[in-house]
């Protein structure tokens, strides 16, 4: 089975875990497709075998998610890695949400901003756009300092506040018409279930 890795500090509990079943013998034949640099180090620590896309697709791809509505649409990308996340997750059979309580929320955008990566080259003009749509968008910089943020693919992110997203199918598409937006971190109609540890040891299904 080739599995999608996803980026984040739940999906790294995935990740690991996985690593921990090839290595007792749980699991054989497992090849991981890392959605980052970071799970990319993380899964070669943890004994997972690594392809890339051009070697096959993921039969599951686990990852996190920053929130996640009743329909199992979600926001992605707080952790930086949306675009090659959208990738991976797109170029696969299925794809399982792994998240703590804190993620379900009853509409996207209730608790923080929509992630988006964008194009270096002009990028004020695509934050202007993305202001058009009705959020207030802030280039991300990296932590302490005064310098951008640069995802693994050498792009920008934006992060949008918009008041709420009741409709994430319609806003993706209009956030994809801006040029300078690659891609935004909604990730809509694309999982078939959320696995949400609601305690240690009470674990919620979420299904679409
Ligand atoms: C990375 O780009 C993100 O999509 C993460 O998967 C998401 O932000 C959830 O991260 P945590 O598990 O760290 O909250």
């Amino acid at each position: 089975m080739t599995v999608g890795l996803g980026t984040g500090t739940t999906a790294s509990w995935a990740v690991r875990r996985i690593g921990e079943l090839i290595r007792d013998g749980t699991l054989r034949g497992i090849r991981g497709i890392p959605t980052s640099e970071h799970t990319a180090l993380l899964a070669r620590q943890a004994g997972i075998l690594l392809v890339t896309l051009a070697e096959a697709r993921p039969d599951l791809t686990l990852d996190g998610a920053d929130e996640i509505s009743p329909d199992l649409s979600a926001i992605k990308g707080r952790g930086g890695a949306l675009l090659r996340e959208k990738i991976v997750v797109s170029s696969g059979e299925s794809f399982v949400l792994v998240a703590d309580a804190s993620k379900p929320v009853r509409v996207l955008g209730e608790q923080g901003p929509l992630p988006v990566e964008v194009e270096p080259f002009g990028w004020e003009a695509t934050l202007d756009a993305l202001a058009a749509l009705g959020c207030d968008p802030e280039l991300r910089m990296k932590p302490g300092q005064k310098e951008p943020f640069v995802t693994d693919g050498g792009h920008y992110t934006a992060d949008c506040r918009f008041p709420r997203i009741p409709d994430p199918a319609s806003l993706e598409v209009e956030i994809k018409r801006i040029p300078g937006a690659l891609e935004c971190g909604l990730f809509v109609g694309l999982a078939k279930a959320a696995v949400v540890a609601r305690s240690a040891s009470e674990i919620e299904i979420m299904q679409a």
